[in-house]
C-alpha cells in the first residue's frame, strides 16, 4: 500500500477553480487524435504552498545566541488528500493498481510494463489487435457501462484500448513527424508515460461515427453519457476541459480511466476532476 500526499494544498486548488472559471470564455482548446494531429500546446501553471504563518510566531526567544540564529521554521503539515477519507487504499505508482497516477512527472515503471491480464472486452469496437484489449478489471467494467449506456439509448463503441510500449513508440513519433514535438506533446504521451500501455484507460467513440477524436466529440450522445454516468462504473475523463496545466494534455472527451467506483464517485461528488488532485499529487503540465 502506497499513498502520496504531497500535492498542492486546497486553497492551491480554488485558487485554480476560479482561473478555470474566469478562463471559461476563451476559445476551446482542442486535444488530439491518433488519426489526426491538430492541437495547439499547452501552457504551464504550477501551484506553490503558501508560507506557514507558524514560523512567524515561534521565533520568540530571551537569548542572544538564539536571536542570531532563527530558529528553523516548523514543518507545515501536508494537507490530507481528498482520496485519503476513502477506507480503501491503492498504490499511486505501482502500474497494476487501479489508482495508478502516470503523467509527464511520473513515467511508468518500468517503463516498458505490460499488464499480465489482458482482455477483449465484450463491447461494440472499432478496434482491432491488441488495441481491442483492455486489462481485466477494466474490461469488466467497461462491458456494464456499455451495457447500461445501450440500455439508455447510447450506442458507445471501443476506439483505441490496450498500446504497448512499442506502440506508442510508434504513435508518438507519428505526432512529432506531423506536428512537431512541442504540438505532439500536448497530444499524446511519450512511450513509457501513456494510461493506455496499463489497460486501464481507453478511448471512446460514438455509434454514429460522429466526432471522432475531435474536440466536437463532446456534445456527442456517448460522450456526454460517460461524463455523466462514467463514475457509476468507476470510471473518469482523464483530460477535462481547460485542466491542462494540471494533467499535461488537452480536453479528451473520449479518453475514459478506471480508478474504481469508490473513487471515482468520490471525486464527481466532491467536484474534483483530475486524479492529480484527487490523490494530491503535484501538477504534471510538461516533463521534466
Ligand atoms: N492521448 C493520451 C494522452 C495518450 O497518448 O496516452
Ligand atoms: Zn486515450
Amino acid at each position: 500500500m502506497c499513498h502520496d500526499c504531497s500535492g498542492p494544498p486546497l486553497s492551491s486548488r480554488r485558487s485554480f477553480t476560479r482561473f478555470l472559471a474566469a478562463g471559461a470564455g476563451l476559445t476551446v482548446l482542442t486535444a488530439c487524435t491518433p488519426e489526426a494531429p491538430g492541437a495547439a500546446a499547452a501552457s504551464s501553471a504550477p501551484s506553490s504552498a503558501s508560507p506557514s504563518p507558524v514560523a512567524a510566531t515561534a521565533s520568540a526567544t530571551t537569548t542572544a545566541e538564539a536571536a542570531a540564529v532563527p530558529p528553523a521554521a516548523p514543518e507545515a503539515a501536508p494537507a490530507p488528500s481528498p482520496s485519503a477519507e476513502l477506507p480503501r487504499q491503492f498504490s499511486l505508482t505501482d502500474p497494476a493498481s487501479p489508482w495508478l497516477i502516470v503523467n509527464k512527472r511520473r513515467p511508468l515503471v518500468p517503463a516498458a510494463y505490460a499488464p499480465a491480464d489482458l482482455v477483449r472486452p465484450a463491447v461494440a469496437m472499432t478496434a482491432s489487435g491488441e488495441a481491442a484489449l483492455l486489462n481485466s478489471t477494466t474490461a469488466a467494467a467497461a462491458e456494464a457501462m456499455f451495457a447500461a449506456a445501450a440500455r439508455d439509448g447510447v450506442s458507445m463503441v471501443l476506439a483505441s484500448g490496450y498500446r504497448s510500449y512499442a506502440t506508442q513508440v510508434a504513435t508518438y513519433n507519428s505526432y512529432v513527424a506531423a506536428r512537431g514535438q512541442a504540438d505532439a506533446d500536448t497530444a499524446s504521451a511519450r512511450p513509457g508515460y501513456s494510461e493506455h500501455q496499463t489497460g486501464w484507460a481507453f478511448d471512446i467513440a460514438d455509434g454514429n461515427g460522429a466526432c471522432g477524436f475531435q474536440p466536437c466529440f463532446a456534445d456527442q450522445p456517448a460522450a456526454v453519457w460517460a461524463k455523466a454516468n462514467g463514475h457509476r462504473f468507476g470510471f473518469v475523463v482523464r483530460y477535462p476541459w481547460m485542466f491542462h496545466p494540471i494533467t499535461g494534455y488537452y480536453y479528451e472527451p473520449w479518453h475514459l480511466r478506471y480508478i474504481g467506483v469508490e473513487a471515482a464517485t468520490d471525486m464527481a461528488s466532491k467536484g474534483i476532476f483530475t486524479l492529480e488532485e484527487y490523490f494530491g499529487v503535484e501538477a504534471a503540465p510538461g516533463y521534466l
